[in-house]
């Protein structure tokens, strides 16, 4: 119900000026988007990897020994891509290959635990080729997801997905994953306003998700505001929500999407911080900067990395520019049923300045963090987003609106089972 107003923003034909109809579209089609985020799940976001590992991960790989090596060896003999090391493999670089035996783990009819926002199934797409694509890095052999050594890894620890509605698509993508493989009484979710968890009893394992869409603090968290306009950020405070991020083993994070209105952000701090006139207007990478180092402060403050992993998913792209993939009279991602090809392929989805932030801001922290850049495999994934098979305020979108891909097609999100699978088939394999 607060996209109605919102959305109904957004659809207005820009007025004013023709002087910048470029922005003008980009400008609407992240407000159509971060509308559509608001009200609806944020999961997990892109998988390249990067960075630092942890001797947790070593232990683990030996404590797993058993079925790695054999998943290992089937796979060198098909290849003579090296196996899969996080330092040495950057995961980024390859290609989707189509595979029409690959089968996903779940459906979104099997899985009792996904989203409508994400069932595009169930919502009606008919077409599948999505669902087939494997991602091949070049250099290394990417391995497939096992579901009982993800549940080994996760023993006897708690796993928390921080961030938007593209992290709870992840979060719901690693349940889903993993739950066929254990019985009914074994298992249970719980979902809360702000916080979900999914529990693997047998494994005295968690799988959780923190709504925080900014990662810091925001008169637009819980109740979300759909105009972009009245949302003001307190871009240096982020204790209210990192005191439910205490005591976890494994924390993923994410921020992006909501930051990309188009519009400068409301920002607050220092005794400003309750007062909402003292904001400031700031430049998107400007605010985004200040407030992912206050993320970045609690972490190197607080985190002990001799006990918890960090992990940050990196930008997870939009793609409601079809001149961005030249197709011409394209409707966004709308009817788009393979991925881009071209090589490197980058749109105006992923905004390279907030990328750049979050190299310099990461590089300089103190606990390591291990990107799951995800950026770019999924910059080619033109195909596999929600688009009109989706909700709207809590309710599929009706016939009027689905022969309106233009203002309802959802480009942010991504179909489940889809893309965020291989992000967190990437993620296992740094875990
Ligand atoms: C496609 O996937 C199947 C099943 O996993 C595998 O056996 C086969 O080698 C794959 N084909 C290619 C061309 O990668
Ligand atoms: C279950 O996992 C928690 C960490 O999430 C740990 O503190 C606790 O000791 C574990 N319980 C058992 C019985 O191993
Ligand atoms: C982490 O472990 C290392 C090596 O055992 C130790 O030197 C260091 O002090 C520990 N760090 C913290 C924050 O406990
Ligand atoms: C969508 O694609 C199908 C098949 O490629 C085509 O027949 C149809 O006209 C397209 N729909 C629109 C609205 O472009
Ligand atoms: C993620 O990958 C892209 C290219 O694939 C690269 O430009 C970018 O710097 C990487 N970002 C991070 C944070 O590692």
């Amino acid at each position: 119900m607060s996209i109605a107003p919102s959305s109904s923003g957004t659809m207005k034909p820009p007025r004013g000026r023709p002087l910048l109809p470029i922005i003008i579209a980009i400008v609407c089609a992240f407000a159509i988007l971060v509308l559509l985020y608001t009200e609806t799940i944020t999961f997990l976001s892109p998988t390249s990897i990067f960075k630092i590992k942890s001797c947790s991960r070593k232990n683990n790989v030996k404590k797993s020994n058993d079925k790695t090596a054999e998943n290992n060896v089937d796979e060198s003999l098909v290849d003579d891509r090296f196996e899969f090391d996080p330092e040495e493999c950057n995961v980024a670089n390859g290609k989707w290959v189509f595979n029409r035996s690959i089968k996903p783990l779940y459906s979104d009819i099997s899985c009792p635990y996904l989203d409508r926002q994400v069932s595009c199934v169930k919502n009606g797409r008919l077409d599948s080729d999505y669902r087939h694509w494997e991602w091949q890095p070049e250099d290394c052999t990417l391995p497939r997801f096992n579901q009982e050594l993800a549940l080994k890894k996760l023993r006897d620890k708690r796993l928390l997905f921080v961030g938007d509605s593209l992290q709870r698509g992840q979060w719901q993508s690693l349940v889903c994953m993993v739950e066929s493989i254990i019985p009914e009484d074994k298992k249970s979710m719980k979902r809360g306003r702000s916080h979900s968890v999914f529990k693997a009893k047998e494994y005295n394992a968690t799988i959780e998700f923190y709504w925080a869409p900014f990662l810091v603090e925001s008169n637009s968290d819980e109740r979300i505001i759909g105009d972009p306009k009245q949302r003001i950020l307190k871009v240096d405070s982020v204790s209210k929500h990192a005191k439910h991020w205490l005591g976890v083993d494994i924390l993923v994070f994410n921020t992006y999407v909501w930051w990309m209105s188009g519009l400068r952000i409301k920002s607050l701090w220092g005794s400003f911080s309750n007062g909402e006139e003292g904001y400031e207007e700031l430049e998107a990478p400007v605010a985004y900067r200040i407030g992912l180092k206050t993320w970045a402060n609690w972490v190197d403050s607080t985190v002990n990395p001799n006990k918890t992993r960090v992990f940050f998913t990196t930008m997870s792209p939009t793609h409601t520019r079809s001149e961005d993939w030249n197709r011409k009279g394209g409707l966004k991602c709308f009817n788009e049923t393979k991925p881009v090809m071209k090589k490197k392929h980058w749109g105006t989805g992923s905004d390279k300045r907030i990328m750049s932030v979050v190299n310099s801001v990461v590089g300089k922290m103190k606990v390591p963090i291990t990107f799951l850049n995800v950026t770019q495999i999924s910059e080619y994934r033109i195909d596999a987003h929600s688009s009109i098979y989706t909700e709207s305020g809590g309710r599929l979108l009706n016939k009027e609106e689905r022969a309106d891909p233009m203002h309802y097609a959802d480009c942010i999100h991504w179909c489940l089972p889809g893309v965020p699978d291989t992000w967190n088939q990437i993620f296992l394999a740094h875990l």
